[in-house]
């Protein structure tokens, strides 16, 4: 059921007593994140994403700075997810090859000895959309064939953006958890390889390769804000669906400054908080969230954690926020019309919910605990990733422009 409220959250008190998770180190070993870099940097139109900060918001809402890692202008895919999926596909190529150990140039990979080599592989994906786009767009730009199976919830915009990079789109009747599922029947009878940004048990390389490619971006970041004079953000807020990018991104800074890492914040729809749940039950383990995720922010909308995701948010992230659509409605319409003077963003539902959830916590009165808990004030440096632009051209516009999802009365800030 819907709260309404802003945001609701939930410290997390086992992350209080890591001072070094055993997660991180096994899925982020030392140096990862130069690998996966150096490969990402040889796709034909890698260019760093740019890291925009936003002074005079961040001054109106008494921070010290809010830097935003803006993934919607990423190898022209709209969304992050591309970095994960190319990455895993890199990987088990090599694997195939048996040259695990060995960094294959990309002009090798996609030469034509290598390709007869490796003879017809068929890729496949479940995806809200934007796992499915990255990995077909890779298994295009690698010479291969994909499948990518959505939901049906997906909007045809989305369908479309996915079919345009190459791939063959099956519809299932059923959320994305069902999508999951039925992909990975219909992989085993056709002999496809699935590539997907969750785990389960007894699958857990290739997330792991997709997880370990996502972390080029908050590499990037990092050498983006030392330009600036910034040794390490002081808070970053990570919006989640399986809890990969989150994951991800909290796993890099942990695994760069241990104890010292950042106040780390995941934020989820309320209709679909599996993380928040996981952490309510509070025995250690992840757990689904029941209903059918309805929400605005389709790349969230996910029931189930991924497992080894899991283990690193359950170890590093502070505090777990859920929040309804007009959190990510807000964030939404603030990225787009900025104060004077801070660039402009385009951000998608699931990108902006981070903003919106930010903004309440330093703006409502009800929320002044919380603001304090996580030590939010003029000296904080917060990274925020805008994670998508504008992936569904219709919904965006119906929220931009024309309104959709607005702050209910009783928490409007500017009347
Ligand atoms: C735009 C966007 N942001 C964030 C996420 C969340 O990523 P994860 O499922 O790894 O938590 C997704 C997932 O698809 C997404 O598409």
């Amino acid at each position: 059921m819907s709260s309404n409220f802003p945001v609701t959250w939930i410290v997390n008190e086992h992350a209080r007593t890591v001072r070094r998770s055993p997660a991180v180190d096994e899925l982020f070993p030392p140096g990862i994140s130069r690998l996966t870099r150096s490969f990402h940097r040889q796709i034909p139109g890698y260019r760093l994403s740019p890291l925009k900060g936003l002074p005079n918001l961040a001054q109106m809402l008494g921070l010290g700075g809010i830097w935003v890692k803006d993934e919607s202008v990423r190898l022209a895919l709209s969304s992050f997810k591309v970095l994960g999926g190319s990455f895993a596909i890199y990987r088990v190529l090599k694997t195939m090859l048996g040259m695990d150990h060995l960094e294959i140039p990309f002009t090798e990979l996609t030469s034509p000895e290598i390709k007869q080599k490796l003879g017809d592989i068929t890729f496949a994906s479940a995806t809200d959309g934007n796992h499915g786009r990255g990995v077909a767009w890779s298994a295009s730009a690698m010479g291969f064939r994909s499948v990518i199976y959505v939901h049906k919830h997906t909007s045809e915009a989305r369908i479309k953006a996915i079919q345009n990079n190459g791939a063959e789109v099956v519809v299932v009747d059923g959320t994305y958890d069902d999508a999951v599922r039925q992909v990975n029947e219909d992989a085993q009878k056709n002999g496809w390889t699935v590539i997907s940004d969750t785990s389960w048990e007894g699958y857990e390389d290739i997330p792991r390769w997709v997880m370990q490619g996502y972390t080029t971006l908050f590499s990037e970041a990092q050498e983006q804000l030392a330009a600036q004079g910034i040794v390490k953000p002081t808070h970053i807020f990570m919006q989640a669906g399986v809890g990969a990018l989150a994951a991800s991104g909290i796993g890099f800074y942990h695994q760069l400054f241990g104890e010292q890492d950042p106040t780390a914040v995941v934020v989820e729809p309320e209709l679909a908080a599996c993380l928040y749940r996981s952490i309510e039950i509070g025995d250690g383990k992840p757990h689904p969230f029941p209903g059918d995720l309805n929400t605005i922010m389709a790349g969230l909308a996910c029931g189930e954690p991924s497992p080894i995701a899991w283990k690193i948010l359950r170890d590093c992230t502070d505090v777990f926020i859920k929040c309804p659509d007009y959190v990510a409605a807000k964030g939404m319409r603030v990225y787009g019309v900025p104060l004077r003077g801070d660039p402009f963003i385009v951000s998608g539902e699931s990108g902006a919910v981070t903003l919106g959830a930010l903004m309440f916590i330093m703006e409502r009165p009800e929320l002044a605990d919380l603001r304090e808990l996580l030590g939010l004030d003029e000296n904080s440096q917060v990274l925020l990733v805008n994670s998508e632009g504008n992936t569904d051209p219709n919904h965006f516009r119906r929220v931009v422009w024309d309104g959709a999802a607005p702050v209910p009365p009783e928490y409007k800030e500017y009347n």
